[in-house]
């Protein structure tokens, strides 16, 4: 369905392509990983008897410090049940206003569960203030909805939300007693640009959805984590939407792969988007833009389409959106495909 596809999909397909940019969900499992999902020990998961996804779920949870964690395939699957765990129909949660769960997931908050989002402005950073969750909670009144959660994401397109920061807004939603829900979908490179376990952001919200098949290069998968009360309800939800599974252990030992050997990778990937920065420094008044494995160029507007044609003729893919267009490394790329970008990108200049 033409009319259907996504703005990311890839102008070149098999050896065309050198290098892909476009995100950290391209990344294709190790032959390790593969190893470790074939010799997985499974069992039928919507009976809860596959020790696997029990261990990885549990093994979150632990390192997050919280009572429970819950598999799902992927994590709009999990923002959704999260968010319609902790709100009704006709429910408002608060959230930024370019977050993924209101821009990238199909409306489904609203349109599955009827949980109405009140948007909080942001900064560049996609952060918003605890003065803006504060004002943006409606006075207990028939003619509004009632407010009964913030959502918050972290990396923010790569950003990063400090810890003092995300405690600073969660504690603003408290003094309301709402719950707060955390898209962790990135929340290891959160941690890893921070110096800290994620355990420190998880701590002040109720909920965190924590994302395998991004950086950590698991093909597929994500763990909800939170409190025993919302997670039942998340399971229930989980049935609901289609997404219980069976012998999904072969999937989840994917994901016990990542945690064992590509969280401290992460930090590589950082320095790469970095090396990346640093090589495109200074040309032509390219705008570049830095945020942990996400870098952002903003060409002038009669370059931008050349550009475009340039990198994909030398095999380089990204997010080619229009001004500005994203780079994102990952296990996938390395030190060669860094190289490849910057002298591409000087090239065009010269
Ligand atoms: C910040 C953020 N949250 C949630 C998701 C959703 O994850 P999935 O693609 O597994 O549904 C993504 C996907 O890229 C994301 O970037």
């Amino acid at each position: 369905m033409p009319g259907q596809q996504s703005a990311t999909e890839s102008p070149l397909a098999g050896d065309a392509i050198r290098a892909d940019f476009r995100s950290d969900t391209v990344t294709r499992a190790t032959p390790a990983m593969r190893e470790a999902m074939a010799k997985a020990e499974v069992g039928d998961d919507v009976y809860g008897e596959d020790p696997t996804v029990n261990a990885l779920q549990d093994r979150l949870a632990e390192m997050t410090r919280k009572e429970a964690g819950l598999y799902f395939p992927s994590g709009t699957q999990s923002n959704l049940a999260a968010v319609l765990s902790h709100c009704g129909r006709g429910d408002e949660y608060l959230i930024g206003r370019n977050s993924h769960v209101l821009l990238n997931e199909a409306g489904g908050t609203a349109a599955l569960g009827g949980a109405v989002p009140w948007i909080l402005e942001v900064d560049k950073t996609g952060a918003f203030t605890p003065e803006a969750v504060h004002l943006g909670v409606k006075e207990p009144d028939q003619h509004h909805p009632p407010t009964r959660l913030l959502c918050l994401e972290n990396t923010c397109n790569g950003h990063v939300q400090t810890v003092d920061h995300l405690a600073a807004c969660a504690a603003a939603a408290r003094e309301h007693d709402l719950a707060v829900h955390l898209d962790g979908a990135r929340l290891f490179n959160a941690a890893n640009a921070e110096g800290v376990g994620i355990d420190c952001f998880a701590k002040h919200v109720d909920t965190v959805s924590l994302c395998l098949s991004k950086g950590l290069g698991a093909p597929i998968g994500t763990v909800l984590v939170g409190d025993r009360g919302s997670i039942d309800q998340a399971f229930r939800l989980r049935k609901m939407l289609g997404g219980g599974t069976r012998q999904v252990g072969h999937l989840a030992a994917a994901g016990m792969h990542a945690l064992d050997h590509h969280v401290a990778g992460l930090a590589d990937d950082h320095a790469r988007a970095a090396r990346i920065a640093n090589g495109l420094a200074g040309v032509n008044e390219l705008d570049v833009v830095l945020a942990t494995n996400m870098l952002w160029i903003t060409p002038a507007d009669d370059h931008h389409d050349r550009l475009v044609d340039h990198l994909i003729a030398h095999g380089i893919l990204a997010c080619f959106w229009k001004p500005t267009m994203r780079f994102v490394t990952h296990l996938d790329i390395g030190d060669d495909a860094v190289d490849l970008l910057v002298s591409t990108v000087r090239d065009f200049y010269a």
